[in-house]
């Protein structure tokens, strides 16, 4: 069933059924100042923190997507009354008209009732710290109406959620509201002062501009009415609000306008809400009395996502790849590098910080896009990589490089561990540095960025090169090997639910590493470090020996635990084939061109399913080990055999790598949201972004996704679309163009951005081919290969490619 439909022009996803099978959201604002908004206007806000400085409610764990910003109206005549959104009053679809437009950080919803149409704006202004609610209300009859509006809000009442949650003892009795110039103001924690952080003493506000308030609400009771809910507020029923405000209850901030319409009759209301003392909330709210100001933001909030989404965009044979491509897993992509898992309605805000692992990946995400953004965060997280290697496991959001402590191997209850409830470092966490800074010098030609001197973490750590910290990162992992010569998993590798043993050893790890030192050899030669050129030669070659003990008939192993028991072996009963050593084999460039196309093969024969590919097969029921914790789902879910999105990416990235261009799409088709949209009641999620997993074919809900918007997912699947599919291959001297594509595609299109220069590549496949190139001619020259050197690209450079 399809709820909606994507505008590709616009850039925005259309939902044209309300009664979504779950809220369907968008992000708003930046961590700073956050919103996150469901299609019926459901969702919550906060201030830098989602568990710390939540100032909104929102009801976890419910599909329900209540509390939200809502706008009532009521006709006073009829003594009738809906919402600006379908919910909370939940008219019947029969009279109540609506369509929610998703955008570039706005959200809009259009609807309709009984001759009355709303359109209601929620954003956050560009780099600003509030958030605003227009709505435009039409009378689209013939006669004049009498209506009445109120904008609505459930503050919470504290700015730790959890405290506002469940310590109500407490929390119900710090605050209280007051009604001052258009505005609601709630006052916490008001006796006890301020001090210069604004701490304990907070202000929120809830103003109203573009018509006077005639009557408010700031005690949440007040406003809903006893055994009564959001979709039927006393206050409105009634037409009254009856101007109570809350000391010592729950607050929230209720707004009453009445005003008439004549017969075509617009009124624009503008709600704005904040975390601010009033004296800056008024000015806030007089800068929107400016005629054409909401217009202006949202316009600039659309212009600077747009600009940096156009900075690569593809016009392909498939709606879902160019939707996905062009406009929302890219733009997951920006959300998952902002906000990391900062928040949705599925994090609440409790992690106080970046996962190591996480936040490298998610960079890789943007490189294509916005290199220079994403050279700012890698540059970060190497002043969070500690002096022996290794990257701290959880990155603090006030990470102080060069002051920090860190896990302590000795000791799991070190400071560091204390303070994040991470007691150890993980085998893989640094070893992500490798390909995302491949990309960023690939992207850029910025080589010199290896010679730039970042400190490390902790305290006394020192600082180093670029290219240092790099030559650390393998320092890490060769000084942890197991009895096998393989890194050691230590507390997990990037599967959170595999603990081989502190010693036990990766083979997923080792691909990596192996990865890591041809990217080393590279850098060390083009500086003659012979020396490191030298070992490092050597150690590859080690290393190498030790992966091919790991060939098991037609699979890479997925590891050796401490007990010398193999993970992953081809006779073992449950879990004997495993997706990520397969696609990682490839990546890495170890498996040969045989071991490659056997694993790929099994692959596809043993773990593809009409959703996505399997991480493992069959999943632990009754063989699992103290350390696959994995065991612990249900089977064919998350870690347990399920459809992790997260992994998708590098399975479509290795058949590209091959060549396989119809495979390569063929899992981007299973696991793409796009591919949903018709399905999308089996879905669940949004179907324009990646979740976390999908159920596998053993569950009952088979194709059904779950952890929208913050995951690994969004930069793995571009990396597997940009750099496989669209075969966007950029290294330091220019681009490499090696597209594995359908062979039924007649050709694509791309328009790209590239260090100052745009790129035009026209991509012919005359033959029906899945890969291969047979020439290339760049702004008419025939060049050789497959490679265009940045010296032959003018500004405006057309390339055109023959793919035979
Ligand atoms: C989710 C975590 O955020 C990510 O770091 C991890 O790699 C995957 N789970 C797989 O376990």
């Amino acid at each position: 069933m399809q709820y909606g439909y994507f505008d590709l022009k616009n850039k925005e996803y259309v939902i044209t059924r309300p009664d979504t099978p779950a809220p369907w959201a968008n992000y708003l604002g930046s961590p700073e100042y956050g919103a996150i908004v469901s299609n019926n206007g459901g969702g919550y806000s906060f201030v830098k923190s989602g568990a710390n400085g939540r100032i909104a409610r929102y009801r976890f764990n419910s599909n329900i997507g209540l509390p939200g910003r809502y706008v009532y109206i009521r006709d006073n005549d009829a003594k009738d009354y809906w919402s600006a959104t379908w919910q909370p009053v939940g008219k019947s679809l029969d009279e109540y008209k609506t369509e929610c437009h998703h955008g570039t950080a706005y959200t809009t919803i259009n609807s309709e009732y009984k001759g009355i149409k709303s359109a209601l704006t929620y954003y956050v202004p560009l780099n600003k710290t509030y958030e605003v609610w227009r709505i435009k209300i039409t009378n689209d009859s013939d006669k004049a109406r009498n209506l009445s509006t109120w904008g609505f809000i459930e503050f919470t009442n504290e700015n730790n959620y959890e405290q506002d949650q469940v310590n109500l003892q407490y929390t119900l009795f710090i605050t209280r509201t007051s009604f001052e110039g258009n505005k609601i103001v709630q006052h916490i924690n008001e006796n006890s002062g301020k001090d210069e952080n604004g701490f304990n003493h907070k202000e929120r506000f809830f103003g109203l501009v573009g018509a006077d308030v005639s009557a408010y609400n700031g005690n949440l009771d007040s406003f809903i009415g006893a055994y009564r809910d959001y979709g039927n507020p006393i206050a409105v029923e009634n037409g009254k609000c009856d101007n109570v405000l809350n000391y010592n209850s729950n607050a929230c901030g209720a707004l009453q306008s009445d005003f008439t319409l004549a017969a075509g009759e617009t009124k624009e209301l503008i709600y704005i809400l904040g975390q601010k003392d009033p004296i800056t909330a008024e000015n806030i709210m007089a800068e929107y009395k400016a005629e054409g100001k909401v217009d202006a933001e949202v316009k600039e909030l659309v212009d600077y996502w747009h600009g940096q989404l156009n900075n690569f965009q593809v016009e392909t044979p498939s709606e879902e790849f160019n939707n996905m491509v062009d406009v929302w897993n890219a733009y997951q992509c920006f959300i998952t590098f902002i906000w990391s898992r900062a928040a949705s309605f599925i994090y609440c805000g409790l992690r106080n910080g970046y996962g190591y692992r996480d936040t490298v990946q998610d960079i890789q995400g943007i490189i294509h896009i916005n290199p220079e953004l994403a050279a700012e965060k890698i540059r970060f997280m190497l002043s969070a990589q500690v002096s022996n290697g290794g990257g701290l496991p959880l990155v603090k959001f006030d990470h102080r490089a060069g002051h920090e402590t860190c896990p302590d191997e000795n000791d799991e209850n070190s400071v560091y561990a204390k303070e994040t409830g991470h007691p150890s470092y993980r085998a893989d966490d640094a070893l992500w540095l490798f390909p995302t800074i491949v990309k960023y010098i690939g992207e850029t030609g910025n080589k010199a960025f290896l010679d730039e001197v970042i400190v490390y973490a902790e305290e006394g750590g020192g600082e180093a090169t670029v290219y240092d910290h790099l030559k650390n990162a393998i320092r890490f992992s060769q000084e942890r090997l197991g009895a096998h010569k393989m890194p050691a998993g230590l507390h997990a590798d990037w599967n959170d639910c595999l603990r081989m043993g502190k010693k036990g050893e990766s083979t997923f790890v080792a691909f990596q590493l192996y990865y890591a030192m041809s990217v080393m050899k590279g850098y060390a030669e083009e500086r003659k470090d012979a020396e490191y050129v030298r070992y490092i030669t050597e150690a590859q070659a080690e290393l190498g020996k030790a992966l091919a003990d790991c060939w098991d008939e037609d699979r890479f192993i997925r590891g050796i635990r401490d007990n010398g028991e193999v993970v992953g072996a081809k006779a073992d009963p449950e879990a004997s084939m495993w997706l990520n050593p397969q696609s990682w084999s490839v990546i890495s460039g170890f498996a040969s061109k045989e071991q490659a196309e056997k694993a790929l093969e099994s692959v596809h024969e043993i773990l593809n399913t009409p959703y996505g590919v399997k991480i493992m097969e069959p999943p632990y029921v009754d063989h699992y080990f103290d350390g696959a914790l994995m065991h612990i789902f249900n089977p064919d879910t998350k870690e347990n055999g399920g459809i992790f999105s997260q992994t998708q990416g590098w399975i479509i990235l290795a058949e590209s790598l091959m060549g396989h261009g119809n495979r390569a799409f063929e899992y981007f088709l299973e696991s793409a949201p796009a591919s949903m949209n018709d399905k999308a009641e089996q879905r669940v999620l949004e179907p324009y972004v990646h979740g976390q997993f999908t159920e596998s074919t053993r569950s009952p809900y088979a194709g059904r996704s779950h952890v929208h918007w913050l995951t690994g997912t969004g930069s793995t699947v571009m990396v597997g679309c940009v750099e496989g599919i669209c075969g966007m291959r950029p290294n330091a001297e220019g681009l490499v163009i090696s597209p594995s594509i359908p062979a039924e595609w007649d050709g694509f299109k791309i328009e790209k951005n590239f260090r100052g220069k745009h790129l035009s590549i026209d991509i012919q496949n005359p033959d029906h081919v899945q890969s291969g190139i047979k020439s290339i001619t760049v702004n008419g020259e025939a060049v050789e290969g497959d490679f265009v050197c940045e010296c032959k690209m003018t500004e405006q450079t057309n390339i055109t490619v023959v793919m035979g």
